[in-house]
Order: C-alpha cells, then sequence, then structure tokens
C-alpha cells in the first residue's frame, strides 16, 4: 500500500494515510469504507488481528479506491500502539489522519447512584485515555503530514449541557474525551493540527442497538472531520458537520 497525492474536494482534502482505532465492525469499518472510497490509505486498527484481517479483505472485494491494511491495535495497550504506528510509518508513511473510534461500555444498566466505579475507570481507560494516548503516539508522524487531523470520536452523552442521569462511565469517558479534544486543539494550533470531536449520531451497530440510523450515516459525520480543509475548524464538537454543544 503507497500513499497517494494529496486530493482536494470541494469539500476538503483527501487524507494520505489514515488510521481508524476500532475499525473491525460498526462505524470504525464504515468511516474506513468511506475513505478508502475517496482513495485515502487505510489501517484498519483491530485488537483482535483476526477480525482487523477479515474486515479488511471484506473491504478489498469491494474495489475501493484506496488500499486497506489491518493492524493489530490495542488501544489500552502501550506497546501495541507503539509497534503499530512504527509499522504503519515504516511500511506506508506518516500518518495525515487519526480518527479514534474504539469505545466501549454503553452502560445502559447502571446510574450515577449506584455505579460500579470499577466500570467507570475501565471506560475511561479506553474512551479517554486510549485515544489520548493514540495521539500522543501518532504526534510525531502528524507533524510531518501536510494536512493533519485528529477526529475523536465522541458523543453527545457526553454533552455537560444535555447531560442526564444513566450510562455515567460511557457518559464520563466522553466529556473527559471532549476535555481532551479542546487541550490538545490548542496546544495543537500552532502545528496546523485539526483536532475535533465528532458524535456520529444514535447509530444502528452493535452499542447503539437497532432503531438507530444507517451506519453509513454516522460514519460520513466522522469523515466530514477527517477530510476537512486546511482552514477547517479546531477545538470543535460537530454532528453531520455542525456544532453540537459541549
Ligand atoms: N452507535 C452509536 O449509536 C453511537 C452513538 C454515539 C457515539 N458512538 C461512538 O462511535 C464509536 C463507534 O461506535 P460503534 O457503535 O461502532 O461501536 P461498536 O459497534 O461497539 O464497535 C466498537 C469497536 O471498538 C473496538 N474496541 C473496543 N475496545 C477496544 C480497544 N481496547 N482497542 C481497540 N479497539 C477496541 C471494538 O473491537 P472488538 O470487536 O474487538 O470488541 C469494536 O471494533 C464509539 O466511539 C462510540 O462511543 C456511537
Amino acid at each position: 500500500m503507497a500513499r497517494k497525492p494529496t486530493e482536494r474536494t470541494r469539500a476538503g482534502i483527501v487524507p494520505g494515510i489514515a488510521l481508524v482505532t476500532g475499525a473491525n465492525r460498526g462505524i470504525g469499518l464504515e468511516v474506513c469504507r468511506q475513505l478508502a472510497r475517496l482513495g485515502t490509505s487505510v489501517v484498519l486498527g483491530a485488537r483482535d488481528f483476526a477480525k482487523g484481517k477479515e474486515a479488511a479483505e471484506q473491504l478489498a472485494s469491494e474495489g475501493l479506491r484506496g488500499g486497506v491494511m489491518p493492524c493489530q491495535l490495542d488501544v489500552t495497550d502501550d506497546r501495541s500502539i507503539e509497534f503499530a504506528v512504527e509499522r504503519v510509518i515504516s511500511e506506508i508513511g506518516d500518518l495525515d489522519v487519526l480518527v479514534n473510534n474504539a469505545a466501549i461500555l454503553y452502560d445502559t444498566w447502571q446510574s450515577a447512584i449506584d455505579v460500579d466505579l470499577e466500570q467507570v475507570r475501565q471506560a475511561l481507560e479506553t474512551n479517554t485515555f486510549g485515544a489520548w494516548t493514540m495521539v500522543r503516539a501518532c504526534l510525531p508522524s502528524l507533524r510531518r503530514s501536510a494536512h493533519p487531523r485528529v477526529v475523536n470520536v465522541s458523543s453527545e452523552a457526553g454533552s455537560l449541557a444535555s447531560m442526564g442521569g444513566g450510562t455515567p462511565a460511557y457518559n464520563l469517558s466522553k466529556t473527559a474525551l471532549n476535555a481532551v479534544t479542546r487541550m490538545l486543539a490548542d496546544e495543537l494550533r500552532g502545528d496546523r493540527i485539526l483536532v475535533n470531536s465528532v458524535c456520529p449520531g444514535w447509530v444502528d451497530t452493535d452499542m447503539g442497538g437497532p432503531g438507530g440510523r444507517p451506519v453509513a450515516e454516522g460514519a460520513a459525520s466522522v469523515v466530514w472531520a477527517a477530510t476537512l480543509p486546511d482552514d477547517g475548524p479546531t477545538g470543535g464538537f460537530f454532528r453531520d458537520g455542525r456544532p453540537i454543544p459541549w
């Protein structure tokens, strides 16, 4: 798989190389499909390599413009992150886009009063610290990109403006992820790295359950932030390209 020359569309920039975490199913898989359709070389991160390989083979069989490379990547494992980033750089090149999509624990069975705090810690470990660690590990590579972007796949469940009871571990992890977006966007403005949080909406996946909108629509909300033009926003929280309250 090789880096393609930068292509611009009316809406933004087609990334040369993108890494998507938690991409063997759900929204992450569809983000890979949509980016590869545009011509991006996509690294499909999966904590279980066999599942990632199977998913990448499925995408490859669809004849997309860009290549798809599966990569073992557990966002809670520092060594796995280090190996994955090194492999991407040595085998394909520097990253243009990091999509922090992996997440767990939509804890509909809990309330803030009687929550199991161990589950809150687990949610933070993957949904917040995992994404934060990924950005730090990819930073040297992203800094060498001409059009670097970081997309933190968040959720309106993490919005303080509409915060209610329920799903406490998940909500807190996404609120904290949004804080990470704000801090990194500010610190990385000088490096021209656009960092945004995106809510895909309620999507019909294993996590979202039946009744949500089609996965293609949720993924498109994420791809929008991955393909922003150089004068696009940073430090924002968006759904379908429109700002939503923090
Ligand atoms: N679906 C919705 O309605 C909705 C709404 C708002 C926001 N979101 C957000 O959208 C993103 C994708 O959600 P989804 O609905 O596609 O979820 P999903 O179907 O449950 O998929 C989650 C993905 O994350 C992976 N993952 C979990 N822990 C990981 C780890 N430690 N390292 C690497 N990968 C890991 C899973 O891998 P395994 O297959 O190995 O478990 C799976 O590929 C998440 O950030 C979620 O919070 C979803």
